[in-house]
């Protein structure tokens, strides 16, 4: 078990790339499953959640090989249509396998991923969409077997736009024989960015970030050399350390537009910002006004992936301000951490109402999941005195060497490996 430990004060200023996004590669990698032939994908970042959907591929007997920041991927003796309990729990998105699995055996049989960290997280819409192509589906002893032997093009509509879904239901559509068309499907760029994978392996995929998805099936698909998109929530999480810290930070490798709502909010807290094509560059004072009220929606909507961060920024903002998290039930797991380190932040419901202080001070917290942990390292950067943040693995599973990059900007925070106390 590794812990960051902190100290904090330090402004940040410099360069800094972001890596390949988790949330793109995720489906993305469950999607070669759909081709027989080798796939080529670049920039592959380290995280473990794409190690573990590796594992995943190579336990249905897809050849995974890894070439500097290349994963070669091959399919063609996949030979599988089964993840047990062990391997899907270790990643919740072993889900997105479903509608690939279907889509490349016409069977699948998953382990229900379970209880999560930031919420429920059911898969009724995954079943229902997939019930709407023709499948048969079955819950049983923690198992969901689907039977895709009637799998063909269908309408459906979606009851809400769910971005597992919506990946699912496409990958699934890809070999289906027919047209599908996806009504309110989820629109975040991630999906965009899997119908651009498709396309280049010869599906027929069109709509993405529209209203309406529509998907011609085709017979097969073909291999590719593919980049998928930056990391959109990465490359947040360092603008809202950088606007709490303080400096001059330029962030490479993002796609502008996808901040839209981050950097209105920014700006309207007292930040410098100029946006290009692939590059922002924030210039900040470290003294901010707070944001009156955020509410987290689906794309184009203020991210839940940020809300912990953008939460986390306004306990050191000056005012008051109201958080409201509609996507996920328990994802303010990680308050009573920063309240140990000195802020005011009040939780009704799916409300957290934050009143600014001066500053935060250092405290011995705990990352209770991935985006929670991250705002807990930017309190301790911006804290007077020591943090150590506990359990970072939660952290490490979406952000590529967080503390090196960090430390390359100013920061003065290094991970330490927690000594494991042994009987004698
Ligand atoms: C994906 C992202 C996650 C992000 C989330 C919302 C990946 C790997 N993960 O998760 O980082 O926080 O989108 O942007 O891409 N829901 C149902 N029934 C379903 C499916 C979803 O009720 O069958 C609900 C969920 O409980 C949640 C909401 O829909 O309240 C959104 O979930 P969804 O968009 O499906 O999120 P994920 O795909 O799991």
């Amino acid at each position: 078990m590794d812990k960051f430990i902190i100290v904090g004060g330090n402004k940040l200023n410099g360069e800094i790339e972001v890596e390949s996004s988790k949330n793109a590669y995720l489906p993305i990698l469950s999607a070669c499953l759909l081709c027989e032939e080798e796939v080529v994908l670049k920039k592959c970042p380290i995280f473990e959640d794409i190690k573990n959907m590796c594992d995943i591929l190579k336990s249905l007997g897809v050849k995974v090989e890894k070439f500097g920041d290349e994963l070669h991927i091959n399919a063609k003796y996949a030979n599988n249509f089964f993840i047990s309990q062990s391997l899907s729990k270790k990643l919740r998105s072993s889900i997105f396998t479903l509608g690939s699995l279907l889509g490349r055996f016409k069977q699948a049989k998953v382990a229900y991923p379970g209880g999560c960290e930031i919420g429920l997280r059911p898969v009724d819409l995954h079943l229902k969409g997939l019930r709407a192509l023709g499948v048969k589906t079955k819950e049983c002893h923690g198992y969901i077997n689907c039977d895709g032997s009637g799998l063909k093009g269908s309408n459906i509509c979606l009851d809400f736009p769910s971005v597992g879904a919506t990946e699912n239901l496409i990958m699934a559509a890809v070999l289906a024989k027919g047209v599908t068309t996806i009504f309110n499907p989820a629109k975040e760029p991630e999906i965009e960015d899997l119908q651009n994978f498709l396309n280049k392996m010869g599906a027929k995929v069109c709509g993405a970030g529209t209203n309406t998805i529509t998907i011609v099936g085709v017979k097969k698909l073909n291999g590719c050399h593919y980049t998928p998109i930056p990391d959109r929530i990465v490359a947040g999480t360092y603008l809202i350390a950088s606007a709490m810290c303080g400096g001059k930070l330029l962030i490479k490798n993002v796609i502008s537009n996808h901040f839209s709502i981050l950097i209105n909010k920014l700006q309207n807290s007292g930040c410098k910002i100029k946006q290009f094509n692939d590059k922002i560059y924030i210039e900040s004072s470290g003294r901010l006004k707070s944001i009156n009220f955020i509410k987290t929606m689906p794309y184009p909507g203020f991210p839940t992936d940020l809300q912990s961060q953008i939460l986390c920024m306004q306990t050191i903002s000056k005012g008051y301000s109201l958080i409201q998290e509609n996507l996920f039930e328990t994802r303010f797991k990680f308050v009573p951490e920063l309240l140990k380190m000195g802020a005011n932040i009040t939780i009704k419901n799916q409300t957290a109402y934050v009143l600014g202080v001066k500053k935060l001070f250092g405290a011995e917290v705990y990352a209770k999941d991935l985006r929670g942990g991250a705002a807990l390292v930017l309190a301790g950067l911006c804290a007077e005195g020591y943090t150590t943040v506990y359990d970072v693995y939660h952290i490490d599973r979406g952000y590529e060497n967080l503390e090196k990059k960090l430390s390359l900007l100013g920061a003065d925070i290094k991970r330490e490996r927690e000594q494991k106390w042994q009987e004698k």
